[in-house]
């Protein structure tokens, strides 16, 4: 009896997929995604297809697998699914909650001080010989203590970083569709949020809602010298009117991890010294990448086992 076929976007940390060698026929599993032409050949009797966050599966792409139950993502965001077309499919959704929110905090956190401290810019100085004179007043940053983050979207990973602002001295106020019981933080309209916080950490999924939510409208709200970080996902940002307002200096600086193309970063950005920039390392910890992996393993054999799945988002 032939096993049953879960292929394998990409490969993944941990060696977790051994695992599963006993149960299903493994294929694909490369550094990156095969071709579409050639996935759709590799993959055209899967019934198991694992995905991560960053590879589009999509309504051509589903119509050439005929066999398809499972659909596992890597990762919590679900923007790069097509859930409609999954849906009328009738194909089961998993995803990976919880596992990178502590990991993803502390990103946010690295590359907010990153930017209060100017920690890349003085890396930067550095390296090409510009500190040539002890200054007290050479490239002074911002102090957290007593400062204001506004937290937008204030779910598993926002609260997280909050918790994690807090300890700095920041107080926090949030902005999100539900009230949340947090003790001395104040529930916003996104507009007052902007216009009050220091810091302003986007910690939204990425919907039709929240899709361009910082736009130039909204960043003519921020509060002049505020610092922005994005661990969530670059289309929440209209990145021409961000990368204006850090030229203006109308948000002093701003730490984004994710981008609307990845991996393109917008030009925009590249000559600006107040931008510290890294390629979406929100969940990138060798833990956290490896147990993210091993909760999609669970979650395969969860239901090749005929037990519910634990994390279905369809
Ligand atoms: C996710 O899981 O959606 C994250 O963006 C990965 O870092």
């Amino acid at each position: 009896m032939p096993k049953p076929v879960l292929y394998l976007v990409r490969a993944l940390p941990g060696g977790h997929f051994d695992r599963l060698g006993g149960r299903f026929e493994v294929r694909g599993g490369g550094p990156a995604p095969a071709p579409r032409a050639a996935l759709l050949a590799e993959a055209a009797d899967a019934e198991v297809l694992v995905t991560s966050y960053i590879d589009k599966v999509d309504e051509p792409l589903l119509a050439g697998l005929p066999r398809l139950r499972h659909l596992a993502s890597y990762g919590v965001g679900v923007n790069h699914l097509d859930l409609d077309a999954c849906r009328r499919r009738g194909l089961l959704v998993t995803n990976t909650p919880g596992v990178l929110t502590e990991a993803t905090a502390e990103h946010a956190l690295a590359l907010l001080l990153a930017c209060a401290r100017r920690v890349a810019e003085g890396d930067r100085v550095i390296r090409r010989g510009g500190w040539t004179a002890v200054d007290p007043a050479f490239l002074l940053g911002t102090g957290l203590d007593g400062k204001t983050l506004g937290v937008v979207g204030f779910g598993r990973i926002g609260q997280a970083v909050a918790r994690r602002a807090a300890a700095f001295g920041l107080s926090i106020v949030y902005a999100g569709p539900r009230e949340v019981a947090w003790p001395g933080a104040r529930r916003l309209p996104l507009e007052e949020l902007l216009a009050v916080s220091d810091f302003v950490s986007l910690n939204v999924p990425l919907t039709p809602d929240t899709d361009n939510l910082l736009s130039a409208a909204r960043l003519a709200l921020v509060k002049p010298g505020a610092i922005v970080v994005n661990t969530a996902r670059g289309a929440v940002v209209d990145d021409a009117a961000l990368a204006g307002a850090l030229r203006s200096g109308r948000v002093a600086a701003a730490g984004l991890d994710v981008f609307r193309d990845e991996p393109h970063v917008p030009a925009a950005y590249l000559g600006l010294s107040n931008v510290v920039l890294t390629p979406h390392l929100g969940s990138g910890t060798r833990e956290t990448r490896s147990a993210m992996a091993a909760m999609v393993v669970d979650e395969v054999e969860r239901v090749a086992r005929g037990e519910p799945a634990r994390h279905a988002v369809v």
